[in-house]
């Protein structure tokens, strides 16, 4: 019998821990995730265990974050694989609440947003996710009471989104990021990464491919507007349909123009079939 990390359902369950932990003198990191782990969630959990003593990984499928016709009921839910793949790593406990516990009856409060949560990016598309992401990740935030928590750059947006949230309602949980982690040919792991049918699992790479030669263009002096044009004719050209493809000021996420106004993030995001994959990178040396 492979080992799991040690589970917990309720608020008061995870309390308990935290307090008892921290009677001790030790730090918490907070994990969220919405469980179908990977490699990329495990790094996160490694980044938190660099800054607390115990690490406290959440998995919970945020219907609140899910449109009418987006994949909440089919999204993956593999508890008993995560809680394996968290004991590899430590992971002390896992926070695994069931929906009502979030929600119970007479639940009605939701954080409004502006700022990096109104770029006109994933917002243009999923004009309701945001609310429901701040919305459960202040609930993870104030449940824990952690010292850290660790979200993934991958969705480089929502990072932006908690970061402001987080500082605007004076949240006393240090948001860190961690990097994409990546398959060998690029692709960044996803959890939605299994829907990919097998011919579009070898395309989705050049979604990556045109974010890197982007921004090694940018990088080298070309126009913004030209490298950028010339990615999405990559990445169409490959099969995808586009949502948004866009070099942003990395802080702001504000448009920009020239290489000067800022340091550069470019964003993507494109379909292929019913699968939507998102990427992000840095434009290197500013
Ligand atoms: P989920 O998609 O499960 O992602 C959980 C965390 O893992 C997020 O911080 C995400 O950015 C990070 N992550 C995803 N893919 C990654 C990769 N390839 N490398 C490194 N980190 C990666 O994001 C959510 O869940 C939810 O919106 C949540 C914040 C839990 C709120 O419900």
């Amino acid at each position: 019998m492979s080992s799991k990390a040690p589970v917990v359902h309720t608020v008061g369950e995870m309390r308990a821990f935290v307090r008892a932990r921290r009677g001790a003198g030790e730090r918490i990191g907070l994990v969220p995730t919405m469980g179908a782990l990977h490699a990329g969630h495990i790094s996160l959990v490694e980044e938190a265990r660099r800054h607390a003593e115990r690490v406290i990984a959440t998995i919970f499928v945020n219907p609140t974050q899910f449109a009418p016709g987006e994949d909440f009921s089919r999204y993956p839910r593999t508890l008993a694989a995560d809680r394996e793949k968290l004991a590899t790593v430590a992971a002390d406990l896992v926070f695994a609440p069931a929906v009502e516990e979030m929600y119970p009856a007479g639940f009605c409060t939701t954080v409004t947003l502006e700022g990096p949560a109104r770029a006109d990016l994933e917002d243009r598309f999923r004009p309701t996710h945001f609310a429901g992401v701040a919305t459960v990740v202040a609930k993870l935030l104030n449940q824990a009471q952690a010292d850290v928590a660790v979200f993934g750059e991958k969705d480089y947006q929502q990072l932006l989104v908690i970061r402001t949230m987080a500082r605007d309602l004076d949240i006393p949980t240090d948001i860190l990021a961690g990097p994409t982690l990546r398959d060998p040919d690029g692709l960044a792991m996803s959890s939605r990464n299994v829907y990919l049918s097998a011919e579009d699992r070898a395309r989705a790479p050049v979604l990556h491919r045109a974010l890197a030669g982007a921004a090694r263009r940018i990088a080298g002096g070309e126009t913004i507007g030209h490298v950028i044009s010339e990615a999405r004719k990559t990445i169409a050209g490959a099969g995808f349909e586009i949502d948004y493809v866009e070099a942003r000021h990395a802080e702001t996420l504000a448009p920009v123009s020239r290489r000067e106004d800022g340091p550069i993030r470019i964003l993507a995001a494109a379909r292929l079939g019913a699968t939507r994959l998102i990427d992000n990178l840095a434009v290197p040396g500013k």
